[in-house]
């Protein structure tokens, strides 16, 4: 089972947003995937109670709970736990960050937001886990993604390679507890996901547990066709 924990200082960088559309793409790839929001504001429950699916479960939880709810999730076979946090970098967001086997750290390339991440990263170092800076809400025309993107490298920080660009899809497939890939599988928003998640999957190296779920499926599929009589 791998452990993502999204992380940020600053709020409304995107948090909630990666982790559900995340979540959703994992899933959609049959990866058995769980997000844990420790945000008090609930924003990732409030998305789940809203859909029409049952998958990805979404658990509100505390910091206090977080190994327990891991330990479970290992338990229930699950492939793949997102941790949404609230905008800080309390001992909550510690907790989820050292429970992390990776750090993402949404980030819009914008000055006071990058001016930010420091603290963010801080906290990344003192978890001793890997972390990455994701650019979100990347205006979608001119070079201020490529110009953060090589400001954050030439600092010596991580940067996910595939950035978010500000895509209204991205705010509007949530609205009714869907994601972008949900609500158009071909809109740009859900092509950026599936190329995010990509690039996760290569970073965390989940293509085993991927490959074993749809040997799985495909197992299954042939013993209900066979209970049908097809
Ligand atoms: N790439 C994007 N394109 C368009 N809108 C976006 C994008 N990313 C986030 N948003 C919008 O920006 C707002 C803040 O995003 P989100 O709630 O995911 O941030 P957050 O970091 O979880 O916030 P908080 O710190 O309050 O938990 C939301 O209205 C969301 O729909
Ligand atoms: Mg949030």
């Amino acid at each position: 089972m791998k452990t993502i924990a999204i992380i940020s200082q600053k709020g409304g960088a995107g948090k909630t947003t990666v982790a559900v559309h995340l979540a959703v793409a994992a899933e959609l790839h049959n990866l058995k995937t769980a997000v844990f929001d420790l945000d008090p504001q609930a924003s990732a429950a409030s998305w789940a109670d809203k859909r029409k699916n049952t998958e990805p479960v979404v658990i509100s939880a505390q910091a206090a709970r977080l190994s327990n709810l891991l330990e479970q999730a290992a338990t229930q076979s699950a492939d793949l736990v997102i941790i949404d946090s609230a905008p800080n970098a309390d001992s909550a967001s510690l907790a989820a960050a050292r429970a992390a086997d990776l750090i993402l750290i949404p980030c819009r390339p914008a000055a006071f937001d990058l001016n930010a991440i420091g603290t963010t990263l801080n906290l990344a170092t003192v978890a001793n886990k890997p972390a990455y800076v994701l650019l979100n809400a990347v205006p979608p025309h001119g070079r201020i993604g490529e110009e953060a993107k090589i400001a954050l490298k030439d600092g010596g920080i991580n940067v996910v390679d595939p950035v978010l660009h500000y895509l209204v899809a991205f705010s509007h497939a949530v609205n009714d507890g869907r994601t972008a890939q949900e609500y158009d599988p071909k809109s740009k928003a859900a092509n950026e996901i599936v190329n995010l998640f990509h690039w996760l999957l290569k970073e965390e190296n989940m293509q085993t547990n991927m490959k074993k779920y749809t040997q799985a499926n495909m197992i299954l599929n042939t013993k209900a066709r066979k209970l049908v009589g097809d």
